[in-house]
């Protein structure tokens, strides 16, 4: 029967028959499954884990600080790279989604490749992949529907071998194995959050201000939901920068500025998922607090379309 316990037991005794002696390198992005991987490394093979946690600038509002703290906390050995400007200067311009993934994805190996090489006698590569990833990965109609970044793996060329100990749960059963390793529930409960980050949530071409907006817009609204208790009933949630602009009104002037569309839906594995039906008052709290509070934006939409025919992200 499967437990957590029983699979942590399980995957700790392969891990320290597997790596040994050897010395690993994890990618941290501060979600659930890199952290249920790190801390599994971590008990079986203690600080031969090196963690890496990149600042790509299109993290939540005070992501980077927050988690990295955490991590600390956690007994982690974590290298936190702040590596904002090059990903904005690589990404200026930028305005198609798949292109946008490739250079972010692109960027976080080139950051991720140059740290894990100044780390000496490094043996392995260490993946939180889940079996969701896998599936949406494999081009089984010979499409690809979009390119998930964390999973492939780092260049041949470092000659790294690959070390996946979630690869065959689902979010679920990761959730429960964090739990089982006391990891707080402030990281196990929280949302996916895509490998691009903020890159896929703002349409068109990104800029650090967007950026600088998009995350005071989401703040508000992932606040709120954790405020009122909400945060924990949905699967996924956030704010999406639309580069639409349209007509308000402030005191007596007219405003002609961005709308921000925000996105809530249940979901067991991110297949398939349903808009959120969040209570209207919560929904109306939100919008005005977002357009009082953030300078640049003056309409808020709820995105009510399921997937399919809709995903979750809206690039
Ligand atoms: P979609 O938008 O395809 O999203 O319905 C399904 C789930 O995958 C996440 N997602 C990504 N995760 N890199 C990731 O690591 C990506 O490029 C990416 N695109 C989407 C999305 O947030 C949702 O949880």
């Amino acid at each position: 029967d499967w437990t957590p316990a029983s699979f942590i037991e399980s995957t700790v005794a392969m891990l320290k028959e597997k790596i040994g002696n050897d010395k690993v390198v994890l990618a941290l992005s501060g979600g659930v499954d890199s952290t249920v991987a790190a801390v599994l490394l971590n008990k079986a093979i203690g600080r031969n884990l090196v963690c890496i946690f990149v600042d790509n600038g299109l993290l939540r509002k005070n992501e980077f600080e927050n988690v990295l703290k955490n991590y600390e906390h956690m007994g982690l050995n974590v290298l936190g790279i702040d590596a904002k400007d090059k990903f904005y200067k690589a990404l200026a311009g930028v305005t198609e989604p798949e292109k946008k993934r490739k250079i972010i994805g692109k960027g976080f190996i080139e950051v991720f490749d140059e740290e894990a090489r100044k780390l000496k006698d490094i043996k392995w590569l260490a993946q939180g992949t889940i079996y969701p990833d896998v599936i949406e990965s494999l081009s089984i109609t010979g499409m690809v529907i979009k390119s998930h970044h964390n999973v492939g793996g780092l260049p041949q060329k470092m000659n790294l071998k690959l070390v996946e100990p979630l690869r065959l749960l689902f979010k679920d059963e990761v959730r429960r194995v964090g739990r089982e390793l006391k990891i707080t529930e402030d990281l196990i409960g929280r949302h996916p959050f895509p490998g691009p980050g903020l890159g896929v949530r703002i349409l068109g071409d990104i800029t650090p201000e967007k950026v600088r907006v998009l995350q005071e817009a989401d703040h508000i609204f992932i606040q709120g939901l954790i405020d009122t208790g909400l945060y924990k009933e949905v699967w996924q949630a956030g704010a999406i920068l639309l580069p639409v602009q349209s007509v308000g009104v402030m005191g007596d002037e007219r405003t002609y500025e961005n709308a921000v569309a925000l996105r809530a839906v249940l979901s067991t594995d991110g297949m398939t998922a349903d808009w959120a039906k969040l209570p209207y008052d919560f929904l109306g709290k939100v919008s005005n607090d977002i357009i009082n509070k953030v300078r640049g934006v003056n309409r808020v939409v709820y995105d009510i379309s399921s997937k399919p025919p809709a995903t979750i992200e809206w690039e």
